[in-house]
């Protein structure tokens, strides 16, 4: 199957179809999500939290970004790769959010990188897209940005934030990035900042009138228990199925149920009779 393109990404816009995209982080679950058609894999700098447990993104270095990025396009046949470059990867100079945009490419096989931020990262974003490696843009709720955003909450309900956030869109589409993802911003106003510009808007928590949706798969899969954000749906039960295969396991291999003779090996018995 041919690979999915930021032409196809954009050609969206026009023919109306939505753009699916899913968190991945692993070569087998890449390899799910492309199997069943989704447009768009995002390795997303939330493996800090869903994989390596801290309770922020910022922990995350280019190091976890490069490997898991590798895994996910060893797995995606034909969905699009999109590596998160994580905290302090692109803030600090446009030489390194260059640098290190080349490498998410070279070193990891991504075929695009998103980053976190409106007019202060437009500089960065030029460089990257002129050295011919697309970018999305990440607006409302940036969780990089958690500690001066004063924690995970709604973005853009006053008129101020709702004008900065629409600003900052239109910033990124000048600024060359192919798509935006908006999180966390009430549905109206992710409604008309996706009708205000002509790259598509992918949202999360941003209503249905994006162009495209983006979730954590482990959150649509209901892997956890606790508590999840007013905007995931789960769409199965996986903390139940998978913990009622782990008790499954558990209770046989202590009742010698498992392993059966179904799952053993045969040998001729007199093969062993002089062993002793
Ligand atoms: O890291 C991530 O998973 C993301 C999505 C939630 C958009 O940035
Ligand atoms: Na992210």
């Amino acid at each position: 199957a041919a690979k999915i393109t930021t032409s196809v990404i954009r050609q969206r816009k026009e023919t109306g179809k939505k753009i699916t995209m899913l968190t991945a982080y692993d070569f087998s679950m890449a390899k799910l999500l492309d199997d069943s058609g989704i447009d768009m894999l995002l390795v997303g700098d939330s493996l800090g939290n869903v994989i390596l447990g801290y309770d922020s993104t910022l922990p995350v270095t280019m190091e976890d970004m490069i490997h898991h990025t590798r895994a996910v396009s060893r797995g995606a046949q034909k969905a699009m790769v999109v590596a998160d470059m994580p905290f302090m990867s692109y803030q600090v100079s446009v030489e390194d959010a260059l640098r290190n945009a080349g490498r998410l490419m070279k070193e990891a096989g991504a075929q695009a990188v998103k980053l976190e931020g409106g007019r202060e990262v437009r500089a960065a974003v030029e460089a990257i897209v002129q050295a011919g490696i697309p970018v999305i843009g990440h607006l409302g709720l940036t969780p990089q940005a958690v500690h001066s955003l004063g924690g995970f909450k709604v973005q853009g309900k006053s008129r101020e934030d709702a004008k900065k956030i629409l600003e900052d869109a239109k910033i990124l589409e000048e600024s060359g990035v192919f798509a935006i993802i908006l999180e966390c911003v009430p549905a109206l106003l992710a409604e008309k900042i996706t009708h205000s510009l002509a790259i598509p808007i992918i949202g999360i928590g941003a209503g249905a009138q994006c162009d495209g949706q983006v979730l954590v798969t482990h959150d649509l899969l209901g892997i956890y228990s606790g508590f999840s954000p007013k905007f995931v749906k789960k769409f199965a039960d996986l903390h139940s199925s998978v913990t009622e295969a782990i008790l499954g396991y558990k209770t046989q291999v202590e009742n010698g149920t498992f392993p059966g003779p179904e799952h053993s090996f045969p040998i001729d018995s007199e093969i062993l009779e002089r062993l002793y």
